[in-house]
């Protein structure tokens, strides 16, 4: 397995471009399955995610290749297999989201449940709430959900798709997908309102579904009887542009983010500039300056448009060197807190308080070994490798090439100093 060596403290400068979106193009991979044809997507980003899905989307009998622009085809004409499996749902759970599309497409699915990871339980009641909703038949069998839609197809419906932590972004994106293929109207109430699921929506619409709302928490489907593949290019990667952003904070660096859209990072702009980070925007990106001392930010992360709980670890990691206390306060994933202790390996003083973490700020932080354990995770590490005195090593950086293209390629062109090294049974 691979490790990172990284060096700190560094200053970083110059411009990093972001690449597209990881969380866009999965689910949009997932509705090419809603139409024959071949659908042909642009910027989807070359991670072991994207792999684990083209892999799936293949089992179930589809074509999948790239082509010499790097853009993504999917021929879904010919689907034998309706079948999501276990050996491959597991490795990355978002795999499910090809349970909506497929019911709609095929009328019957078998998907596996995707089970838990570093980051919490990944339920999926609310996905089968919804579906139920649209008349499907559900039951569970090995650990598989079996959906069978009415011999007449799905039916559209009003559904309610908030749960105790707020709306579900692959739960809603799974009954999207389905209702767009439903007979009749859907409203969905309490969708997911990340960018993200805008741009699925989009994409849904360009392959000639009727969907309004879009951006908003209630979403409108007028179900049709077929749809067609189409071209898309997914967004930039906000979560990737916001990473990036603070590890500029963290260097106290002048860094210029190319390929980054701020209107979907707003909530993240505004604890920067709380923390006393110069956010601008810039020719079609936006440049980040720090360079006095981190002042402390309280955070909280909730849906979009609040702070994005993918960026609460970066965040962490920044805030530990802030000039005092900071409280942060994950509501999405009460248990996505394994940064803390890796952190605190690296004297950072963080003291976890059942969903909340203080963060008393230090003035260094100092290298050492740790462990990567989750994707979001291991990027708070890799930004406070690069403010630590010392060489920092990370462990399984493989869960960081899960998010993150080739990250050290494209960090070190602007400052950083990270190696990245094979070893064996690391
Ligand atoms: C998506 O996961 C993202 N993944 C996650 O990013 C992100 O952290 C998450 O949304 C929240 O923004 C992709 O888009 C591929 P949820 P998803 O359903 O859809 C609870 C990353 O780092 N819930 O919005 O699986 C759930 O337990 C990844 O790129 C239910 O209770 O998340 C959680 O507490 C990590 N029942 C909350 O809702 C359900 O049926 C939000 O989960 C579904 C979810």
């Amino acid at each position: 397995m691979d490790i990172f060596k990284i060096q700190g403290p560094v200053k970083l400068s110059g411009s990093i471009r972001v690449n597209g979106s990881k969380n866009a193009a999965l689910p949009i991979m997932a509705a090419a399955l809603l139409a024959p044809g071949e659908t042909i997507l642009e910027s989807v980003p070359q991670l072991s995610d994207i792999g684990v899905l083209c892999e799936l989307i293949e089992n179930i009998g589809c074509k999948v290749s790239r082509d010499e622009q790097r853009r993504l085809h999917i021929d879904a004409t010919n689907i034998d297999n309706p079948f999501g499996d276990y050996e491959i749902v597991r490795r990355m759970r978002a795999g499910i989201c090809i349970l909506g599309p497929l019911l709609a497409r095929c009328g019957r699915v078998e998907v596996s449940m995707p089970g838990g990871c570093a980051i919490g339980d990944r339920p999926v009641d609310i996905h089968v709430r919804g579906l139920k909703a649209l008349g499907a038949q559900i039951h569970l069998k090995n650990g598989y959900i079996v959906a069978e839609a009415p011999s007449g197809g799905l039916i559209g419906t009003e559904v309610f798709l908030g749960g105790p932590f707020g709306s579900t972004v692959l739960g809603t994106a799974n009954i999207l997908m389905a209702a767009t293929l439903a007979k009749g109207k859907t409203v969905i109430e309490s969708a997911a309102c990340e960018p993200e699921i805008a741009d699925l929506a989009n994409f849904l619409n360009k392959m000639g579904a009727k969907i309004g709302g879009i951006g908003s928490p209630r979403l409108t489907i007028e179900g049709v009887k077929q749809l067609k593949a189409a071209e898309h290019e997914v967004i930039a990667d906000r979560i990737e542009a916001g990473t990036f952003m603070a590890a500029a904070a963290i260097t106290r660096s002048k860094l210029k983010i190319d390929n980054c859209n701020l209107d979907h990072l707003m909530a993240a702009v505004d604890r920067l500039r709380n923390i006393g980070v110069q956010v601008e925007k810039y020719n079609g990106g936006c440049e980040v300056a720090a360079f006095g001392e981190l002042r402390t930010a309280d955070i909280t992360t909730q849906p979009h448009p609040g702070f994005p709980t993918d960026l609460q670890a970066q965040f962490m990691a920044l805030l530990s060197l802030a000039n005092g206390n900071s409280v942060i306060i994950e509501k999405i994933f009460p248990d996505r807190f394994m940064h803390v202790a890796e952190l605190n390996r690296m004297a950072a003083n963080l003291r976890k308080e059942g969903p909340a973490v203080i963060v008393a700020g230090v003035d260094r932080l100092i290298a050492a070994p740790v462990m990567a354990s989750d994707l979001r995770a291991s990027a708070a590490l890799v930004l406070a490798a690069m403010a630590a005195e010392g060489t920092t090593i990370i462990n399984r950086v493989y869960h960081i090439d899960r998010g993150y293209e080739r990250i050290e390629q494209r960090l070190n062109p602007v400052g950083a100093k990270i190696v990245r090294e094979s070893v064996p049974g690391a």
